[in-house]
This record gives structure tokens, C-alpha cells and sequence, in this order.
């Protein structure tokens, strides 16, 4: 569900793997009242962002960031999936988008989102046998193209590709959901050996919103509501949902695969939990959360 609300505000980005720490932000299109790109990657800088994640590879975007060194995510989206099954296309869409900004004051490209939560429940599995061809095809045609050292593809999800049971909702029961899960460990198996990572989006505002029992303490930092799992205290919804994930990694044999955090956030507007206050509590949680790894 996080597409939803990309286009409406500029959201969090945490990368979070073993040993990489940083933070950038998403930088969505689909906007009533778009800001000139220019003007978005000078607030990029004046606020010492560096990293940032796409939701296309638009020619004038990656323009505006080219010798800024800002890293980027560039993404196709789940319409272009089912073409880039085929790998003359995969190869055609790498040399127009990713090989021709490869040059000294071009873009620092880092990966490719093959897809935007092409898993997503409302999507009634329409990407379901697209998806891992398409992230194959590319991978491969990076490698070709001789880029597949430094760049590398992945699959933003959404938090609704895993779960635990009714009766037992702790993150160490945590596995991928039914209907995917042997296309989540073809993804995975390939991620693994080609030293890419993989991507979840996750919004405990999302958890609130959908849920009137959800205990709205535990969507922030400052404690008042905990779980305890095999000893181990989770006291904000963020943590438990991430190890959720590494629980469905392990339980298919990938408990060590690097996993980015692609979206996260808090909204200022359009809900009633959705206000500068919640907001400003959130990322005043999540930042220093972050930044302790
Ligand atoms: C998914 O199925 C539901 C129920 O049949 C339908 O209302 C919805 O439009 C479908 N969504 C997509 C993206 O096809
Ligand atoms: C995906 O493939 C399976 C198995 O071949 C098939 O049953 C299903 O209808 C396909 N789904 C879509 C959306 O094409
Ligand atoms: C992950 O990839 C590495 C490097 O290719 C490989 O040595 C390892 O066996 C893979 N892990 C699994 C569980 O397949």
C-alpha cells in the first residue's frame, strides 16, 4: 500500500544492511504540484542527503542528479514488467536508461527496483510470473552491459508478502505468505548469488490505519506498549515488522540476505492520525533508531 502514498509525501528511506548505514529519501512523480527537478536535488544537497530512490527512470530527472553523487534508485514499473520478460527489451531498457548515464558526471546509479510491490494483495496476483523473469533479465543484462559489479537489481515489497499465524503473531514466526512463497525464494535465491539486496516497505501508520485494535503507542518509539518474543522485547511495530521479514528469510534459507528499508514514513495530512505531531514523533523515533543500526 505504500504507493499509495508516495506521490503525496517525500518519504524516509533507511538502508539498512550489516555494514551500509545511510538515509535518503523517495522522490515520487505522481504529484499534483510537481517541484522543478532542479530545485528538488538543490534541497537534496542544501540538507546533505545522498541517497535517493525513483519510482521511473525519467530522462530529466536523472539529468538533474547527474554529477551530484547523490546514489540512486532507479525502478520499472509493474506496467513494464511483463516486456522486460523479454531479454532484448531488458537489454534495450538497461542501454537507454542506466548505460548511457555511466559516464564521469553522470549518475551514480546503485540499483535497479524491478517493479513497485508487484506482490501487493489488490493486485490479484497479476505480477505473480512476471516479476522474477524481469528482475533476472535485468540483472543479467547489467552484467552484460558490464555494470553489474557496481549496480545491482532488487523488489520493493510491501510488508503484506509475509505474516505470522493468528495464534501466534511474533516475528519469529514470520513467513512469506502462501500464494508467493516459492516465487519469493526463487527471488531470494537469485538476490543472494548476485550480492543484491532486498527491498521492504514498511508503515506502522499503515498498521494503525488498518487496524482499530492496533495499539497506536506501538507504531512510535517512545514504548508504552511491547511483545516479547523467545525473550527478546519489541517495543515498536518497525522493529517487529523487519525481523518479521528476516524470520520469512530464514525459514527459506536466506536469514543473511541484505534487506533495504525502501519506504518509510509518517503522513502530515488526510487521515486522523495524520498530523505534524504524529509525524514529527515518528521520524524523531525512527532516525536515531536508524542510525543505531
Ligand atoms: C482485484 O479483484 C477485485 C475483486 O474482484 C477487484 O475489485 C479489483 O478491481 C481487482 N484489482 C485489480 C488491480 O485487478
Ligand atoms: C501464473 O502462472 C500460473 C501457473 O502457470 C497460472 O496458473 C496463473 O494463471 C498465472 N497467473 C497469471 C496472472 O498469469
Ligand atoms: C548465497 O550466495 C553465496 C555466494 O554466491 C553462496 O556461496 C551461498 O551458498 C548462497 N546461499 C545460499 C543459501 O544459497
Amino acid at each position: 500500500m505504500g504507493s499509495r502514498w508516495t506521490f503525496n509525501w517525500v518519504m524516509f528511506l533507511g538502508f539498512l544492511s550489516s555494514c551500509v548505514y545511510g538515509v535518503g529519501v523517495n522522490w515520487g512523480a505522481l504529484a499534483t504540484h510537481k517541484l522543478p527537478q532542479k530545485t528538488v536535488v538543490q534541497m537534496l544537497k542544501d540538507n546533505g542527503i545522498t541517497r535517493m530512490k525513483l519510482f521511473d527512470a525519467d530522462e530529466n530527472t536523472l539529468s538533474a542528479l547527474a554529477g551530484s553523487n547523490i546514489e540512486v534508485m532507479v525502478a520499472i514499473p509493474n506496467y513494464r514488467l511483463k516486456e522486460m520478460n523479454n531479454y532484448n527489451s531488458a537489454k534495450e531498457w538497461v542501454g537507454s536508461n542506466i548505460a548511457r548515464y555511466n559516464f564521469m558526471g553522470g549518475v551514480t546509479i546503485k540499483y535497479v527496483a524491478v517493479g513497485n510491490e508487484p506482490f501487493f494483495g489488490p493486485f490479484n496476483g497479476t505480477y505473480k510470473n512476471v516479476t522474477f523473469p524481469a528482475l533476472r533479465n535485468i540483472q543479467n543484462a547489467l552484467n552484460e552491459a558490464g555494470v553489474g559489479d557496481s549496480i545491482k537489481v532488487t523488489v520493493p515489497l510491501n510488508a503484506d508478502v509475509y505474516s505470522t499465524p493468528q495464534n501466534n503473531p511474533v516475528p519469529s514466526a514470520g513467513r512469506f505468505r502462501r500464494d508467493i512463497r516459492g516465487i519469493m525464494t526463487q527471488i531470494v535465491r537469485f538476490l543472494n548469488k548476485s550480492n543484491a539486496p532486498l527491498t521492504i516497505n514498511i508503515y506502522p501508520f499503515l498498521s494503525l490505519y488498518g487496524s482499530v485494535t492496533f495499539p497506536k503507542k506501538y507504531a512510535f518509539f517512545d514504548g508504552g506498549f511491547s511483545i516479547t518474543d523467545n525473550g527478546i522485547k519489541y517495543t515498536n511495530a518497525f522493529d517487529a515488522n523487519f525481523d518479521t521479514l528476516v524470520s520469512s528469510l530464514k525459514a527459506v534459507g536466506f536469514g543473511d540476505l541484505p534487506i533495504i528499508v525502501g519506504e518509510t514514513g509518517w503522513p502530515t495530512d488526510g487521515d486522523k492520525n495524520a498530523n505534524i505531531g504524529d509525524a514529527y514523533r515518528y521520524y524523531k523515533g525512527l532516525l536515531p533508531r536508524l542510525a543505531g543500526n
